[in-house]
């Protein structure tokens, strides 16, 4: 099976607060893309597209390994993955789509996810359970209802996708309405059964700078 990743990596980073878009921020020294491509090519994955903002373009290309295809993505994250994916070469036959805000994604947690691909599922996520009690608020933020949290999980990436289902999900996602915040989101309003693989506590997404101290603390002590 050959499979192309794509990392989304064209968003600003507003809720971490850098001075650089949070792709670009480093971690250990490494800037966050970088973690995510090399976590991709560790689990199995032979060719990354990388979407990265306009302005920014040199300075991801200057960063990333000379191999990488890079796109400029767009304005929200399914038009990046929509820019990455036309740019994805037509050969492959698996898609692997990953956020660059999740530098210390395990390489088993890629390789599960091919492997799940590799047995014949056309969409697989990785998942983790919930672990706090979950409650449904009112407008007043009035607990309205519990949660029964045994069938709840939490989706990471990267998420894998036969291409041409993926491409195909995308083809008919048009419109306003037609913004999501995941991968599989779209292939499933498309009908497509979506399948789950164990994800990792450590492919947790860095979005506020509580994660990034984190993942540093992670990386310092050996645990990443
Ligand atoms: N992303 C993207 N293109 C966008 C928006 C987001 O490729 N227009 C990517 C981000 O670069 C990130 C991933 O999607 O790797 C997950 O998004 P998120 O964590 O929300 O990152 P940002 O949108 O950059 O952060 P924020 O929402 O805080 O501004
Ligand atoms: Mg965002």
């Amino acid at each position: 099976m050959h499979a192309v990743g794509i990392v989304a990596a064209a968003g600003s980073g507003l809720r971490l607060g850098a001075e650089l878009p949070k792709a670009l921020v480093t971690l250990d020294g490494r800037p966050l893309v970088v973690w995510a491509v090399e976590s991709l090519r560790a689990g199995g994955v032979a060719e990354v597209v990388v979407a990265v903002p306009a302005p920014q373009r040199a300075a991801f290309v200057a960063v990333l390994p000379a191999d990488v295809h890079v796109v400029v993505g767009g304005d929200t994250r399914t038009a990046s993955v929509r820019a990455a994916l036309a740019a994805a070469r037509e050969h492959a036959d698996a898609v692997l789509v990953h956020d660059a805000a999740r530098p210390l994604t395990p390489p088993a947690v890629v390789a599960r996810v091919l492997d799940a691909l590799a047995a014949g599922a056309r969409a697989v996520v990785p998942v983790l359970p919930v672990v706090d009690t979950t409650v449904v608020v009112d407008a007043e933020g009035v607990v309205t209802a519990d949660v029964p949290r045994s069938p709840l999980r939490r989706v990471q990436t990267p998420q894998g996708f036969d291409r041409a289902t993926l491409v195909e999900a995308y083809g008919r996602a048009h419109g306003a309405a037609a913004e999501f915040t995941d991968d599989a989101s779209v292939v499933r309003a498309a009908g497509i059964p979506v399948h789950t693989v164990a994800g990792d506590e450590r492919a947790a997404k860095i979005t506020v700078a509580h994660d990034l101290a984190l993942a540093e603390l992670q990386v310092a002590q050996g645990v990443a």
